[in-house]
C-alpha cells in the first residue's frame, strides 16, 4: 500500500471514531433534554409541600406561607415551566433519593441511586420534612438541617474544611459521606435540581441571603453541656436497646419489613461512613444534637443531653463503611468488621442466653 493510501485510511478511521463519539454525546444530551422536558409525577409528600407553597409557573411568585404568617408578601420573580420542573424533581430527590416511588426510571427519573452505595439512604432521613421540618403549627424547627436556610448560608466559610463551600459542594459532601456514595459531577442535573428546590424553599419561607437561621445545621451538643462531661458506651448501649432498637434493629443495621424500610441503618453497610459529620469520632457534637431533636421518632425532645451523647458514642463505635480518603486497607478492615461482627455478636448473645459460657460478663443494666 502506498503511504498516501495509508494516510487516507488513518484519517478516515479517526474521523469515524470522532463521528461515533459525536453521536453518543448527542444521544446523551437528548436523553438529558428529554428528562428535563418530562412532566414530573410528584411524591405525595412533595405534592403536598409544593401545593402549600403555591408553586406554579408565572411571572410573579407570592408565598402563601408568608402571606398566612405575616399578613403580607412582596411579589418575587416567578418561575418558568422549566424552573418548576427542576424544583419538582429536586423535591422528589430529597424525599425519595432511591427513586422507590418512581414509576419509570427512564425519563421520569429522580432516582439518584447511581451516586449512593447503600439501599437505605434518603436525604429526607436526616434533612427531615423534605429539607423543611416544621411542627404542627408550621414553625420551622431549631437544628433541623433545613435546606432552605442552608441555601441562604451557602458560600460561607466551613469550619471543618476551612473552605468557602458553595451549595453544590455541600451537597456533594453528603452524597459522598453521609450517604456513603460517589461524587456527582458538579454540572449534574441531580445537583442542579436539588439546588433549585432549596432555593425555592428559601423564597417560600422568605429567608434572606447571608442570614443565619436557627433551623440551619444541627443544634449541636458538646460534652460540656452534659452533667457527667463524659460519654459512656455501656450507658449508651442500654438506652439504645430501650429506645431505639425496636425500629433501628439490634445491631443498628436498620430494619426492613416486607420490602419496606422501617428505619434506616445507623451502622453497617447501609449507613453513613467514617468521614461523615454524623460519625461521632469525627465530629462528636452533631449526632447527639440530631438524636435529641429528632429521635425517637414520635417522641422527639424527650432524651437528656447525656443520653443523646451516650447513644451517639455507642453508635459511633459500631462498624460502618470507611470514608473515601482512607484508602483500600482501611476500607477492607471496615468491610471485614461489618461482615464478621454481626454473626459474632449473635453468637455471644445466644451463648449468654443459653448459659453455655458462665465466663461472659452478665448483661449490665445501668
Ligand atoms: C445520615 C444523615 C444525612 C444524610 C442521609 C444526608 N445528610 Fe446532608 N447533612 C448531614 C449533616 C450531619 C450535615 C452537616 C451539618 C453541619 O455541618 O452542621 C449535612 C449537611 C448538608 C448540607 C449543608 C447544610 C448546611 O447548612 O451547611 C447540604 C446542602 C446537604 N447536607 C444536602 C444533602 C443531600 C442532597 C442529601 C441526599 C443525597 C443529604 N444531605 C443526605 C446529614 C445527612
Ligand atoms: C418509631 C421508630 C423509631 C424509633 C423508636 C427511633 N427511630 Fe431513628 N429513625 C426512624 C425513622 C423512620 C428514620 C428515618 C427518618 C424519617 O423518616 O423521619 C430514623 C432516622 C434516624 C437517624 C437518621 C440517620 C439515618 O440513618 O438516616 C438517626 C441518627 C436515628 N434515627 C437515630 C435514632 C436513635 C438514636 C433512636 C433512639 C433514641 C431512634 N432513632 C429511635 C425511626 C425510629
Amino acid at each position: 500500500m502506498s503511504t498516501t493510501a495509508l494516510k487516507l485510511a488513518r484519517t478516515t478511521l479517526l474521523l469515524l471514531v470522532l463521528a461515533g463519539f459525536y453521536l453518543v454525546v448527542t444521544q446523551q444530551h437528548k436523553h438529558r433534554e428529554d428528562i428535563r422536558l418530562t412532566t414530573v409525577t410528584l411524591t405525595p409528600g412533595c405534592a403536598e409541600k409544593l401545593r402549600r407553597y403555591g408553586l406554579v409557573s408565572s411571572d410573579r411568585y407570592r408565598s402563601p406561607y408568608v402571606l398566612q404568617r405575616t399578613g403580607s408578601t412582596a411579589p418575587l420573580r416567578g418561575y418558568s415551566d422549566e424552573d418548576v420542573r427542576a424544583i419538582q424533581r429536586g423535591c422528589n430527590i430529597i424525599d425519595d433519593t432511591q427513586g422507590k416511588q418512581a414509576k419509570d426510571t427512564g425519563n421520569e427519573r429522580w432516582n439518584a441511586t447511581r451516586f449512593i452505595r447503600g439501599t437505605h439512604t434518603s436525604c429526607d432521613h436526616c434533612h427531615q420534612g423534605i429539607g423543611d421540618k416544621q411542627d404542627g403549627h408550621g414553625n420551622r424547627m431549631k437544628g433541623s438541617l433545613s435546606l432552605g436556610a442552608s441555601w441562604v448560608m451557602a458560600d460561607m466559610y466551613d469550619r471543618f474544611t476551612g473552605m468557602l463551600l458553595p451549595f453544590e459542594l455541600r451537597q456533594m459532601q453528603c452524597f459522598i459521606n453521609s450517604s456513603n456514595g460517589y461524587k456527582p459531577n458538579i454540572a449534574d442535573d441531580v445537583l442542579r435540581d436539588i439546588t433549585a428546590y432549596s432555593r425555592f424553599l428559601s423564597a417560600a419561607l422568605a429567608l434572606k441571603i447571608g442570614n443565619h437561621y436557627d433551623e440551619q445545621g444541627i443544634d449541636e451538643i458538646p460534652a460540656s453541656d452534659t452533667p457527667k462531661q463524659g460519654d459512656d458506651y455501656v450507658r449508651g448501649e442500654f438506652v439504645y436497646k430501650q429506645k431505639c432498637q425496636v425500629c433501628h434493629g439490634r445491631q443498628a443495621f436498620g430494619l426492613e419489613a416486607n420490602g419496606q424500610l422501617v428505619a434506616p441503618a445507623l451502622a453497617g453497610p447501609n449507613a453513613w461512613n467514617t468521614q461523615s459529620r454524623n460519625y461521632f469520632n469525627y465530629v462528636s457534637t452533631i449526632l447527639p444534637g440530631f438524636i435529641c431533636r429528632n429521635m425517637p421518632l414520635g417522641a422527639e425532645n424527650t432524651l437528656s443531653n447525656q443520653e443523646c451523647r451516650d447513644i451517639a458514642f455507642y453508635i459511633g463505635n459500631l462498624p460502618r463503611p470507611a470514608g473515601d480518603r482512607e484508602g483500600p486497607v482501611v476500607a477492607l478492615q471496615h468491610q471485614a468488621l461489618m461482615t464478621f461482627m454481626p454473626p459474632l455478636m449473635r453468637l455471644t448473645e445466644s451463648t449468654r442466653k443459653s448459659g453455655v459460657s458462665a465466663a461472659l460478663p452478665p448483661e449490665r443494666n445501668q
